[in-house]
């Protein structure tokens, strides 16, 4: 008999993710529609139980891409978030209503420096605002979630009354957040045996953590209140969220299984796609992971010193505690070369579930061959990220880059040129001498557009390992105050440069033509 007949139903641990709403807080990310859409794909894929697609009332866009998510991701519960204005509540549900599983999450502060300072009002006023949001939200549908904002800083009483009201008028989900990263394990676990204690009720619905990183104990006080109860983490792919971040998905998903024989508590997320998932939030949200993460990191399963080696060679167990293979690490195995044909590719695609069929498997394989005439032959990892930064929709008419030419020596600063196709219809060209060739051609591109952007940020990685490995580059352009992020790979770091710098901009003019805001309501959320 496998482990998973004995399990317990009552044992399992459900995974809200909240990349798209808490983790899209974090600084410069902006995923259009279609990226979002292709990350909750993923994520369904990876078999999280909730997707919190988004913050509905924040604007248009996320009201849409909530939407558009809704209506087409199939298993996971779908939810909006809300104030708990009628105006908020409304609008999370009319996103989320398409949904066969769809979900409002509505929260208001307890904290008394959050009800004093930010809300300006009273722990009374507090209380009649829940019971009205919970109560409108369940005419709407009966999976509803309650959070207490800054749970882990507000007086437990008080809190277990809010609490107490939001269950009598219906909720199925109660989340006590620590929303400025501030508790610590034995204490978060304690305000839960307290809440348990005070507020009977909540043995009858699901109690749920959401923690903030911000000294570096999501993971460790998530897992705390799962110990003392709790069957719901609210987390996000690579720990994206507010400042330092929630508790990463990953790392949670993978210490509930690797622990179970001592905690006997599971999840349903199929980890192998842990490690895809990890890269597709990665490339398109332009924050990079870093080397020494804790399961997805470059590093987290290289052994370095030579005892370390030996000793792996001899028995894997010596010094890993997780096989590679069990989050999805792919092998660097050539799939495809550059005589490959266009079936060949479709069935990579394929085995790596990727449907694409005419005019985008068209487009699929001149980018290909365009990549394999230089790199000679490609790699899963290769083929991925080529689908994820070809295919990827544009919710805005941009920019896109003809071409560019660049003469560097070491003798002369290096000279750009390029030829820019604009929003308007026709194209421009631009030229600049700049301090290095990304310098230049950065500086071309803003002469062309005739837009002055400002660079905040520039990364560069790599997809593979080797000398003729994909550049895949993350640009951060503010225009104007606004910003916006883009990507591109390439075998050409300044050919990926020039796409992800191009599309940045594109994104950023966009966004402050439209206003600039994508930005959330002063009381919003961490
Ligand atoms: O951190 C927080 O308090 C939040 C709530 C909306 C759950 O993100
Ligand atoms: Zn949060």
């Amino acid at each position: 008999m496998s482990s998973t007949d004995t399990r317990n139903e009552s044992d399992r641990v459900l995974i809200f993710d909240t990349t798209l709403r808490d983790g899209e807080q974090s600084p410069g990310i902006s995923l259009n529609r279609h990226e979002k859409l292709e990350i909750a794909q993923q994520l369904a894929r990876l078999g999280v139980d909730v997707i919190e697609a988004g913050f509905p009332i924040t604007s248009p866009g996320d009201f849409e891409s909530v939407q558009a998510i809704a209506r087409e991701v199939e298993g996971p519960v779908i939810c909006g978030l809300a104030r708990t204005s009628k105006q908020d509540i409304d609008a999370a549900w009319n996103a989320v209503r398409d949904s066969q599983r769809p979900r409002i999450h509505t929260f208001i502060a307890t904290s008394d420096i959050h009800i004093e300072r930010k809300l300006q009002t009273t722990r009374e006023d507090v209380k009649g605002q829940v019971r009205a949001a919970v109560a409108q939200a369940r005419e709407y549908t009966d999976d509803v979630e309650f959070s207490p904002e800054d749970g882990s800083r507000s007086d437990v009483e008080y809190m277990a009354e809010v609490i107490q009201i939001a269950l009598q008028e219906g909720a199925s989900t109660i989340n006590v957040p620590d929303t400025v990263g501030y508790t610590m394990p034995g204490e978060y676990a304690a305000m839960f045996e307290q809440l348990y204690r005070l507020v009977p009720d909540l043995h009858r619905v699901v109690v749920s953590v959401h923690c903030h990183d911000d000294l570096g104990l999501a993971v460790a006080n998530s897992l705390a209140g799962v110990q003392a109860g709790c069957r719901q983490v609210e987390c996000a792919v690579n720990g994206i969220g507010e400042r330092a971040g929630n508790a990463s998905l990953e790392e949670i998903v993978m210490l509930l299984r690797t622990r179970e024989p001592t905690m006997g508590l599971w999840t349903g997320v199929d980890s192998t796609e842990i490690a895809r998932t990890s890269r597709l939030v990665s490339r398109l949200t332009g924050y990079q992971v870093q080397p020494n993460k804790a399961i997805v990191g470059r590093n987290a399963f290289a052994h370095e010193a030579g005892i370390h080696q030996d000793g792996v060679l001899k028995e894997r167990r010596t010094y890993e505690i997780m096989d590679a293979t069990t989050v999805g690490l792919r092998s660097n195995s050539i799939v495809l070369g550059k005589h490959s044909g266009r079936h060949a590719l479709r069935k990579a695609l394929q085995e790596m579930g990727y449907e694409l069929d005419g005019q985008v498997l068209n487009t699929a394989f001149k980018r290909f061959k365009e990549i394999a005439d230089r790199k000679k032959q490609l790699t899963a990892m290769d083929l991925e990220a080529l689908v994820t930064d070809e295919l990827r929709g544009e919710d805005v008419r941009g920019y896109v880059l003809d071409w560019f030419e660049v003469e560097a020596s070491s003798r002369r600063p290096p000279h750009a040129r390029v030829s820019v196709t604009l929003p308007e219809g026709g194209s421009a060209q631009g030229a600049f001498t700049g301090d290095g060739p990304i310098d230049a051609v950065f500086q071309a591109i803003d002469a062309a557009t005739g837009v002055g952007a400002k660079l905040s940020d520039f990364q560069i990685g790599a997809v593979t390992e080797g000398q003729d490995a994909l550049g895949e580059v993350s640009v951060v352009v503010e225009v104007g105050g606004t910003s916006g992020a883009g990507q591109g790979v390439s075998t050409d770091i300044i050919d990926a440069a020039a796409r992800a710098y191009v599309r940045a901009l594109s994104v950023a003019v966009a966004r402050s033509r439209s206003g600039g805001a994508v930005g959330l309501p002063e009381t919003a959320a961490g």
